[in-house]
């Protein structure tokens, strides 16, 4: 009696000593959030900044719905738990931040959480956000302070149990989260007296980085920080959270079945033998000599790096170059299509069958575009010979491509650009397996088949 009496108040004490630790993660680092709301009117540069700033973000991208108000919110965003809608963030008081401070807002930037503590779900990048400057959150609010307020109230989320419980995102965050967590590039301790030492034992990595050229680390920022490519350019866990290590090395995009390609793999897109010239026009205008941006990434181009000036998109291109190379593609991560088909698709030869019914696709549907030869037309129609974008080994991003067809975004170096047709109407899924199987295996190409049921797949999670 006595024994167990005494086990259940071990047991109770080694609970609330995790329960005090999972509650000690969480609170780290945070602002004193009692300061009221700051009358003074900030200048017109720091605005203008912020402008600047929430275009480096993209934050209009999920923060305003197909035809709604700016910055209003409500924008739905599918993961893999459930539903997930923006919040508005617009200077209306009663559903937008006009009654937030400067420290509200730093605590939602860089701790994850809003104004009444309540635990934001990482849908919203904070993971990455979490590196911004204080000085650049402060920026990013007196801008926001000036976006005309809308009444649009926040929508609930719809997150399955236990996923919708703050607990849950309690744990998670012990696991995955801890505020600036990695290096802090451009002398962020310096500009941000507000931010205790989070020092963490990535400190072989951030020594490695202090010796890098200043245009580096600006680029390590914008990449790491607001850019948050890693976001789509990296792979999640089952518990949705991004791959750290390495990072960057691609990613299926949840629920979108679109693939990010690995920046860190030369089969994949990494950009270490482009030069700068070219990794600027990609990010500027959406095409470059060597691939044209599709899906998601345009959408990233065109809310995003195209607003970026020159001086910024160089330092993102001098570290994108930078990356560490990984030799070989991650093959852990796979299509959902590929993984639940029962013999993965090898890289045979696909049967002569296939083969040929491809070839007279190719030459009935595409030629007149990408060329007999798949050479393409410079400046109008990609080659598709020699195209890493065709010969990945995940094959997501060519049946989304064949299905819904794709503009390269409207950019000011690249007003007009020329579009590729819809075939969801025209060609069936085995149809479009033969077709884009033979683009992989022609003209030098090597790359597996792609079965029908890949594309079935594909076909029905696609939303457009
Ligand atoms: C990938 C989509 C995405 C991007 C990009 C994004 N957000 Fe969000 N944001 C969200 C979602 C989703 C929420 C709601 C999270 C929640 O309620 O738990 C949110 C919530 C917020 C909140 C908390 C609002 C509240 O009422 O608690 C703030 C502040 C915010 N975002 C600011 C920004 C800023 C500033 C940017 C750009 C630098 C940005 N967001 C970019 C998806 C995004
Ligand atoms: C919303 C998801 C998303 C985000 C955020 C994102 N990407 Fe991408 N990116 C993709 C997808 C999907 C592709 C593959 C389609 C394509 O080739 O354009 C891609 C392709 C690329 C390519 C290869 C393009 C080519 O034609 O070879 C580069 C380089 C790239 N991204 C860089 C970046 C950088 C730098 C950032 C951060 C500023 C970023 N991406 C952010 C989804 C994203
Ligand atoms: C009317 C001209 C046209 C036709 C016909 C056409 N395409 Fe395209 N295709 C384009 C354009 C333009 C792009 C670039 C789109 C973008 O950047 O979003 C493109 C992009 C692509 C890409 C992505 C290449 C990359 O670098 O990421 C693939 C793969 C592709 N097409 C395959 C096909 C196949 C297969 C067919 C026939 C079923 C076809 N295309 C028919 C114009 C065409």
């Amino acid at each position: 009696m006595r024994r167990s009496l005494k086990f259940l108040l071990l047991a109770l004490l080694a609970l609330t000593g995790t329960a005090a630790g999972v509650w000690a993660l969480n609170v780290r680092d945070e602002p004193d959030v009692s300061e009221p709301v700051s009358a003074a009117a900030p200048e017109a540069s720091q605005i203008a900044r912020g402008a600047y700033l929430a275009r480096a973000g993209n934050c209009m991208a999920c923060h305003t719905t197909r035809g709604g108000a700016a910055y209003a919110g409500g924008r739905a965003i599918d993961t893999p738990f459930g539903t997930v809608y923006s919040s508005n963030l617009t200077s209306d008081a009663a559903n937008g931040l006009g009654a937030w401070t400067a420290e509200h807002f730093w605590q939602a930037l860089h701790n994850g959480k809003s104004k009444n503590g309540r635990l934001l779900y990482p849908a919203f990048p904070y993971t990455n956000y979490t590196q911004v400057t204080r000085a650049d959150s402060d920026a990013l609010y007196a801008f926001l302070r000036t976006v005309p307020p809308a009444t649009q109230p926040n929508t609930p989320h719809a997150l399955r149990w236990p996923y919708s419980s703050q607990a849950a995102l309690w744990v998670w965050r012990t696991l995955y989260f801890s505020p600036g967590d990695t290096m802090s590039p451009e002398g962020k301790t310096a500009s941000n007296p507000a931010q205790k030492s989070t020092a963490k034992p990535a400190a072989e990595s951030a020594l490695a980085a202090t010796q890098k050229s200043a245009s580096w680390q600006r680029g390590a920022y914008l990449v790491q920080g607001l850019g948050h490519c890693s976001a789509c350019h990296a792979a999640r866990n089952a518990l949705g959270a991004t791959d750290k290590q390495p990072d960057l090395a691609g990613g299926l995009i949840p629920m979108q079945n679109w693939y990010a390609p690995s920046l860190t793999s030369r089969s994949e897109a990494s950009v270490a033998d482009w030069n700068i010239a070219q990794i600027v026009a990609l990010l500027k205008t959406g095409v470059a000599p060597r691939g044209a941006v599709l899906g998601p990434m345009a959408e990233v181009v065109l809310g995003s790096t195209q607003h970026l000036n020159g001086d910024d998109l160089t330092a993102m291109a001098v570290y994108l170059k930078d990356l560490p190379l990984t030799h070989a593609a991650p093959t852990t991560t796979t299509t959902a299509a590929a993984q639940s088909s029962k013999s993965p698709p090898a890289l045979a030869p696909a049967p002569a069958s296939v083969a040929d019914r491809g070839a007279k696709l190719y030459e009935q549907h595409c030629a007149q575009c990408h060329g007999d030869q798949g050479a393409g037309v410079a400046g109008a129609y990609p080659a598709l010979a020699g195209n890493r974008a065709v010969t990945l080994s995940q094959s997501a991003n060519l049946t989304q491509i064949v299905i819904n067809g794709g503009f390269a975004p409207a950019t000011a170096g690249n007003p007009r650009p020329f579009g590729m047709p819809p075939y969801k109407l025209v060609l069936d899924d085995r149809d479009i397996a033969a077709v884009l199987t033979h683009i992989r295996q022609t003209w030098g190409n090597s790359a597996a088949q792609v079965t029908e049921l890949e594309v079935n797949r594909v076909r029905a999670t696609s939303t457009n």
